[in-house]
Formats: C-alpha cells, structure tokens, sequence
C-alpha cells in the first residue's frame, strides 16, 4: 500500500463545482452531494471513469445526471467508487449517512462536547461523502447546513453565508458559498449551542471582514489574546508579505477533542481550544505564546496552503514549511527574535534531528508513504521551514520577497509542487536552486566539520570545511548541500573584527557546495575566535572544536545571540560529556567546572542582555540532545548528571539567583499583564526559582527553598508563576508537591486545560513511583483516553518527556507504552501512532532497553487489526535494512 511521489498521475476528472446538504443527526447524519464533474483536457487516461473516495459511508442512492443507478452501474471497492461515463461533462448526486457521534478518530464528521466540527486534512472528507480526495481536484463549494433549532443555534460552513431560514419541525438552516476553488480537505462544517466572540478588521484596501471566534458558553470571555493575536497577523501579512485576506468573514471554532493544533479551513479555521483560550488565571506566558503563534501560522495559511495549495500530499511541505517559516517571522517581529530563533533550533535538534537519525527519516520532501498522516512531522513542518529560511538567506529579504511576490502571481488558484515554489524564487531573482534543491529530496541531518590555521605573517584565516550527510533507510549515499555558513569573528576581547573574503568587506555568510572546500579570510588583524552558524544558518550539525575559554568568550561577548546562546550550550555539553562519562565509571561526586559556573553567573547578572534571552540561555541542553552525542545511550546517566549539575548550579549560585529573584518579583507589574517585557522577567525569576529549588538526584529538597516555592505558589496572580512554582516543589519533594497538587485540583477540576497541566507535570516528575502514579490517574475523573489532550498531558508527557522513568530497567515503562497504544489505536490511529514514537529509537540504547523495547514493538505489530498508521510506524521501526 506504498504510494510513491513517482507514480503522480494529473486527476483524470476535475469537479468545478459541488453542492452539498448535511442535515445533521448525531448518529445518523445525512450527507447529499451534488458534484459537477468534467474530464480534465490534462489527463493522461482520456476514457477514464470516475473514481470517487469514500469510507465508513453508508451509500443511499447515486445518480449520474439525475438518473439512480443501479448496483451493477458502479464498483464500490478498498473505498473507492468507480462510475463508467462516457461523456465528458455530468453531474452525479449521492446520499449518504454518517455517524458523527461514533466518530474517535476525530477525522472526518465528529461531535465534540455535543457539538459538530470536522476535520479533513489530510484524507477525512471521504469520510463525509464521495469525493476525488485529493489536493489537485479544486472545487467551488455551496454548503447547506441543517441541524435542530435548540441544539445546533449556530451552523457554519466556509465562505460567505448566502441564506438562512426556518425549516419545518424545529429544524433551520443556513447556506454558505465559499467562491474560491478549494480542495476537498480544506473543507469544514460546524454546528452546535455556541458563544462567539465578535470583532471586525479592515484590510488595506478597505474590504470590512467580520471576525468571530466560537466557543462553548463556558469558555465566553477567554478568546480576547487569541482575537488581538489574529488581527496582529491580518495587519503583519499585509506589511510584510503583501497578503490581504478575501472574504467577508473570517470564523474560528475551538474544540477539545483535537487531534493536532489547530486547522486552516478556508475561512473557517478548527482550533484545538488550547490554542484559543487563554485568561492570565489559566494560561502561561508560553500558551500566550503559542496561541499568538498557531493563530498566526493557521491565518497565514490562507494564502500559503489555501490561495496556493499542494499537487499532492508529498508535497506537505510547500504550505507547511513555509507557514511555519512565516509564523516564526511573525513571531520573531511582534516579540524576541534571539529567543523565538533559540527555541526553534532547540526543537530542531532534540526532536527534528533524531527523527533524522531514526528509522522513520524522510526527507522534507517524501517520496513514497504508506499513511500521509505519519508524515505531519518536525522534517516536513520545522525542516521545512529551515529550507525557506536558507532561501531567504541566500537571497536577502527584498529578493525572497520578490520571489513570493512572483510565487503568488504565477499560482494564485493553483495546487502546486516545492519545485514551482523554487522556480518562483529563483526566476524572481535570477539564483540557480538547483544543487540546493537536494535539501528537498536527501533525508538525514548533514555534518560540518570544520578546521581553521591562523596565518598572522599573512593576516589571513584558512578555513577547512567537509560535509558529510549519514546513510538514511531510504538512501546510503547523499550528495553535498548547499550550506550557507553565516559566521563572524570575535577578537580576544569580545570587540567583532572585520574580515574579507574574495574582496568583499565582511560577507555575512559563506557558501558552500562541495564536499571538501577552503575558504581564504583576508584582512584578519588579530588571531580570532570563530563563531560560526551564526543564527543558526542551516540545519546541521557542526563539528568545530573551541576551547572552554573560547566558548565562554563568545558566551560572554558574541554579536549573534544566538551564537551566545550556543556557546553556552557547548560549554554546558563539554560538562555533561565529561560528568556522564564518570558517572558511567561510577564516579558520582561530579563537579560543577569553573568555566561553566562563571559562565552562567555572567549570563544572570547581564543587565545588557534582556531577561527572556538571559532565562532561555541559563537552560542547560535539553536531555534530548545530550542523548543524540551518547551511543549506547543511557537515559539515567543523562538525567543524573544534568540533575547534579543544575543543582550545584542552584547552590553555588544560591545568593545570586536569590538576588535576582527578589528584585525580579519587586519588579513585576501587579496585576498580571501579558506583555513581552513582563513575560521575559518572569520567565528569568522562575528559572531562578528553578534552580533555587533543584536538588542532586536522590537528595532531599532544601527547606527554606522549598518554602520559598510554596510561597510563590500561594501568591501567585497568575497561571505562569502558579504552575513554575508548583512544578518546582512537585520535583523537589513528593509530600509537599502532592499537598499543592491537591489545592491545585480543588482549584481547577472543571477546567480541562488547567487539568491538561495537572496531569503532565505529575507524569514528567522524575522521582521514583511517577509511573504507579501515572497509572493511577488513567482512572482518575479528570482523565478521558478518548481525549486527545489528556493522552497527550499523560502517557506523552511521562514517555517522551520523562526519559528518566519511562526507560526504567525493569522495562514497567515500555509494557505501559505499549498497552497504551494498542488500546488507543482502536479508535485513534493517528493519537495512537504518535504515542508510540519514543519506542522509534530503540537501536539507541544499550543491549537491554533495546531488547525491551523492541519487543514490545514486535507485540504490537502482532496484534490482529492495527490500522495502516501504526503498521508503517512498527515495520520500519523493526525494518533490518
Ligand atoms: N494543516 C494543519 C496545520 O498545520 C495540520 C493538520 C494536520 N492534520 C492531520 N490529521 N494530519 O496547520
Ligand atoms: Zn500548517
């Protein structure tokens, strides 16, 4: 069942124009489809039939230009409706029924909390009715919807609403007409007893767009962030990128049955309410954060995924990739540059980068998939963004715009593929994309190494470079990449020194192309310190190996902050490399290194450098990065090591955290606001928090810190400084963490989000009895396995984020893992398949774990029925090469 990029054929008929009339019932919903079919003059197979998709549709008639035919005029099989037709124009019609109430996989038709919504990207509008389901076939779509007055108030489809009105028995209905072509998955319906929070916007041409967003009544009153974040974007893509939005109305519906973030449907955005409500109460800093920015990537889409959309599905990443980059743009102007582009390259190298490592890479570009849905992945949406933003890169921004200008010209109303993408903005500036286009199609992370000579007689710097690409299942041997290598030079004491390089006066990056390559730096006065990748230049690892001064120089002093940032991840990496390699000889008496310690006691006291930049930089490297420098990999040693070093990091600091801490609090803006500046001093006084309260593995907490976290829980204002300080004292000590977590329950337990919260911080607590807990929660009130957010506040948060307990020696984690999943992809495989993601990297770990988890991925494929999702993820776990 492997589909191959290959094998693309152009659709052999087009529908320009569908019907539709849903009358809604929760488990017998009628569909009737009306689609205006014509063979496309493109095709390939000119006497085609047409092939329709449809699954767990129950077919009531069908009927090829008002005729019903019978049984033996179409074959239904493997969900595909096929109808002989020898004309080249007709109309079909069907009827089916669904049922939405049964619906647990969240795809396609479904209720959530008593109402209706739908999901259909990738492939669930066949589960709705019969369709061409795929992104080439564009459709003007006219939506009638009908549900009961008194349960369904409101009814909405895409587009603009073009007539409503009273139907017989308690019924009423409302028509909506979306008049831009769209593919079937860009689809959506909802229905239901809701709130909306109305505003307007104005674009700069003066179309006057409604905007509302849609919630249960019990959420009224938490949509105002997520309605200022939207009309900050509609503003920031007309002055950045030109893009006016084009209807009348822009509506967004947040449920909490959500199997992803959240979803572009034209016009008609479906949220996962975690990205829409937010009061200062119940939300953190960073869910401020992230709904700012998922509203901003699913309204950018409008244009990057809905005006211009994909050919196919492999080609996800040509409206991912770039709404991603767009987001992060976006985000990076209204707040913290330095500290959204550090935040990015950490999730690019913790998650994106072992999934490049691991049995399921795929380059960002796939070309083959069993199931598109395992393939909505960090290479696709985050890799992917990485490759526009070496683009932007290598053009600058006024050409990248020019390219985007021409992008938008050409394929307005198009589906189109990441090479006309490329084509857009090379043509637009005259660059050949070509060698840089292997990004799209090599899979697996590319490694830099490189070295430099100082030639003082000379004044020059001689850099050697190699790139080297590893082995990937689906390709042993890769090509070089185009890397642009952004880089400055520090002199030895932290002043920026200036350089050239083959006549130009400091060029802010190099290019390279081949495998082996020298570059010449000119005009070098001083022997320097390098600080290379600035920004984070291109996703790869570089190998360059500086000293503990070196690093602690650019820590201090380097221009790029994010080049600060790095340093003192490699600082920070140097003494976890070392400390883990004594733990491992069973040394446990590891010491905290002076350079470290000064280090981060400088980066603390930097009143010249912003608090938010100053508290992401204090984080050490993430368990997960640390792991991907280890082989076998030991998830205890890491834990352990990283435990010990924050924490004599807390003691040895004490005073100075304390001070800042202190000052940090005086500082704050009573009541709560949500506002760059407040958010940067309090994410800085809960790291010191943090570090106040952190103890040694297997040491007891200290009192006075202790309390000083229950303090600040009992004060707290606000949501950000309750759950830091709750989440410190549940790490530190299990008798009082419980104290405040019952307070905390008391407190939150009709809240769903605050409970999602709840729930994951007690599964990520890395002190022993986190998995009997863990299990005991599965049956606790709050908890719903068929809720996406709660599997995820739970069995993700304690296998993936909580390496320590869930790769346990006793194997508890893994049987647990497993008995999740195969629970789950019962009725969620795409939930279910995510879940079981950590069980990818087996090959890891040592001999053990290895065997531990490996079994259990042998027991599940096992297992009668798993869905095609789990299937692909389990056989190329276990695939022998
Ligand atoms: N297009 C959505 C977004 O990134 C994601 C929807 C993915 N859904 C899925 N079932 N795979 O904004
Ligand atoms: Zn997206």
């Amino acid at each position: 069942k492997t589909i191959y990029l290959k094998d693309y054929l152009p659709p052999a008929w087009l529908i320009p124009e569908t019907e539709l009339r849903v009358t809604l019932a929760p488990e017998d919903t009628q569909v009737e489809a009306i689609l205006h079919c014509k063979r496309n003059p493109h095709s390939k197979e000119p006497n085609a039939a047409i092939v329709l998709n449809g699954e767990r549709l129950q077919l009531e008639r069908l009927a090829l230009n008002g005729r019903d035919l019978a049984a033996r005029e179409y074959g239904y099989a493997e969900g595909l409706l096929s109808i002989p037709v020898q004309a080249d124009e007709c109309t079909i019609a069907s009827t089916v029924r669904i049922n939405p109430a049964a619906n647990l996989e969240l795809d396609g038709l479904y209720r959530s909390a008593g109402n209706y919504c739908t999901q259909c990207e990738a492939e669930g509008f066949r589960k709705i009715t019969f369709f061409p389901d795929r992104p080439d076939v564009m459709s003007v779509f006219t939506t009638t919807v009908i549900g009961e007055k008194t349960a369904c108030p409101v009814l909405l489809a895409n587009g603009n609403l073009r007539e409503q009105g009273e139907l017989a028995g308690g019924l009423h209905f409302a028509t909506w007409h979306d008049p831009f072509p769209k593919p079937c998955y860009l689809f959506a319906l909802v229905a239901g007893n809701l709130v909306a929070l109305e505003d307007s916007f104005t674009t700069k041409s003066g179309r006057r767009v409604a905007l509302a967003i849609y919630v249960e009544p019990r959420n009224a009153g938490k949509c105002g962030h997520a309605m200022a974040a939207l009309k900050t974007a509609m503003r920031w893509d007309e002055e950045r990128f030109g893009r006016e939005y084009d209807l009348d109305n822009f509506k967004i519906l947040a449920v909490d049955d959500f199997n992803m973030g959240a979803m572009e449907n034209k016009g008609l955005n479906v949220f996962n309410s975690k990205y829409v409500l937010a009061l200062p109460e119940t939300a953190t800093d960073t869910d401020f954060d992230s709904i700012g920015g998922v509203i901003a990537h699913e309204y950018f889409h409008n244009w990057t995924g809905n005006r211009v959309t994909c050919r196919d599905w492999f080609q996800l990443s040509l409206k991912e990739g770039l709404t991603v980059f767009r987001d992060q743009e976006f985000s990076s102007d209204i707040a913290s540059r330095p500290v959204k582009r550090i935040r990015d390259v950490n999730l690019i190298r913790s998650i994106q980068f072992r999934e490049d490592a691991g049995p399921m890479a795929h380059p960002v570009r796939p070309a083959s998939f069993v199931e598109i849905n395992n393939f909505y992945t960090a290479t696709v949406y985050d890799k992917g963004a990485e490759l526009i933003r070496m683009m932007h890169t290598l053009l600058g921004e006024a050409g990248f715009r020019r390219g985007m200008d021409l992008y938008f010209e050409r394929h307005d109303g198009q589906a189109v593929t990441c090479d006309d993408f490329v084509a857009a903005l090379a043509d637009a500036n005259h660059h050949d994309f070509t060698q840089f286009k292997r990004w799209y199609s090599q899979a697996g992370t590319p490694e830099l190494f490189v070295t430099s000579r100082y030639d003082a007689a000379g004044g020059r710097l001689l850099l050697r470079l190699r790139q080297s690409c590893p082995a990937t299942p689906d390709m042993a041997e890769k090509k070089p990449f185009v890397i642009p290598l952004a880089l400055g030079l520090l002199a030895r004491d932290g002043r920026e020194l200036s350089f050239s390089h083959a006549g130009r006066k400091n060029p802010a990056f190099l290019t390279i192309t081949q495998k082996e390559q020298d570059f010449v730096l000119d005009e070098v006065a001083e022997e320097p310190v390098l600080s290379l990748l600035r920004n984070f230049s291109a996703p790869v690892k570089l190998h360059f190996d500086q000293s503990d001064e070196e690093l602690s120089l650019r820590l201090g002093y380097d221009r790029d902050p994010w080049g600060r940032w790095d340093a003192g991840q490699h600082l920070a990496l140097k003494a976890l490399m070392q400390g883990i390699e004594q733990f491992r000889q069973g040394h446990q008496n590891i010491t905290l290194p002076d350079t470290l310690k000064h280090g981060m006691a400088a980066l603390l006291d930097d009143e010249r450098a912003d608090a938010a930049f100053r508290a992401v930089s204090l984080v050490l490297p993430t368990e997960n990065w640390i792991g991907q420098q280890m082989a076998p990999l030991d998830p205890e040693a890491v834990f352990w090591v990283r435990q010990r070093l924050r924490a004599l990091l807390g003691q040895e600091l004490r005073p100075a955290f304390l001070r800042h801490y202190e000052a940090l609090g005086k500082a704050a803006h009573r009541p709560y606001v949500y506002t760059t500046a407040e958010a940067g001093r309090r994410a800085l006084r809960n790291m010191c928090l943090d570090y106040l309260l952190c103890c040694a593995p297997e040491a007891p907490a200290d009192a006075d810190m202790l309390a000083l976290g229950e303090r600040q829980y009992r004060e707290a204002d606000n949501m950000t400084d309750g759950l830091a300080a709750l989440s410190a004292v549940v790490n530190a000590d299990r008798e009082r963490g419980d104290a405040l977590l019952q307070d905390f329950l008391a407190k939150w337990q009709t809240d769903p989000l605050v409970m999602d919260k709840w729930l994951s911080l007690q599964a990520a607590c890395p002190l022993p009895g986190t998995l009997a807990r863990v299990r005991a929660l599965l049956r606790h009130p709050v908890f719903d396995l068929k809720n996406p957010n709660k599997v995820r506040a739970l069995v993700a948060s304690f296998c993936a984020l909580n390496q320590r307990q869930f790769h346990a020696r006793d194997g508890a984690g893994y049987e647990f893992l497993k008995a999740m999943v195969a629970k789950i992809d019962r009725f969620n495989p795409q939930i279910a398949t995510r879940m079981a993601a950590p069980f990818t990297q087996w090959r890891r770990y040592d001999a053990d774990r290895q065997q531990g988890m490996r079994a259990q991925l042998e027991e599940l494929l096992q297992a009668e029925d798993i869905s095609d999702d789990l299937k692909e993820l389990l056989e190329k776990s276990l695939w022998e090469g």
